[in-house]
């Protein structure tokens, strides 16, 4: 049975929503265009901000239903555990030939099911990184590096902190291409409405 909720974890994170709404929705593959990725950042940048939230929304949600997947039916696995699968199968979604998404709103989703407060903390991070720097990227990854810092000096949450820092390490990983176009001064920055730049 154990097995069998982690293959359900994996499945339902390999659900490519990115994919999903720009194949059905506007006939395109979003990993086509924009920066590639297959997450809701790229089709909020490609398709706009109804395709995007639906994208970010689904990939989230994927991740909070994979985590609550033990409990729902009773089997002794850790949440974290079957999300944490679940996030593996958004990087490389058997679905969408293992090109998948960077981790970030499926590990959010995770979060939001194990403790909805550390979640709520991880997205004031984000939105205040967002507002100082206007990149989703570096607000990802802030987000990411106060979840290990928070997890490993306050908390005494063995499994939780274990889990951020497996997330982290995909989150920072599949934010390569990211870094170094922060760093080449590349890195597209979010346009706020009613702003010219
Ligand atoms: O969640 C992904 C985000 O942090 C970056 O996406 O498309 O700008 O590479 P993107």
């Amino acid at each position: 049975m154990t097995a069998l909720i982690l293959l359900l974890a994996y499945l339902l994170g390999s659900i490519p929503f990115g994919l999903l709404v720009g194949k059905i929705g506007y006939g395109i593959d979003i990993r086509e265009h924009g920066s590639g990725n297959l997450g809701g950042t790229n089709t909020f940048r490609v398709l706009g901000a109804k395709a995007g939230t639906i994208v970010i929304v689904g990939d989230m949600l994927k991740g909070t239903l994979a985590a609550s997947l033990p409990m729902l039916f009773s089997v002794p696995v850790h949440p974290l555990l079957a999300g944490a699968v679940a996030v593996v199968g958004h990087m490389y979604p058997v679905f969408a030939k293992f090109r998948g998404g960077k981790a970030v709103a499926t590990s959010g989703g995770v979060m939001l099911f194990y403790s909805p407060l550390f979640f709520l903390s991880l997205i004031a991070v984000f939105l205040v990184v967002l507002a100082v720097s206007r990149y989703v990227s570096l607000s990802s990854m802030a987000a990411a590096l106060y979840a290990v810092v928070y997890t490993v000096f306050f908390t005494d949450d063995i499994p939780l902190t274990v889990a951020v820092l497996l997330l982290a390490s995909f989150i920072f990983y599949r934010h390569r291409a990211n870094i170094q176009r922060i760093l080449n001064k590349t890195e597209p920055k979010v346009k706020w409405p009613g702003k010219r730049s």
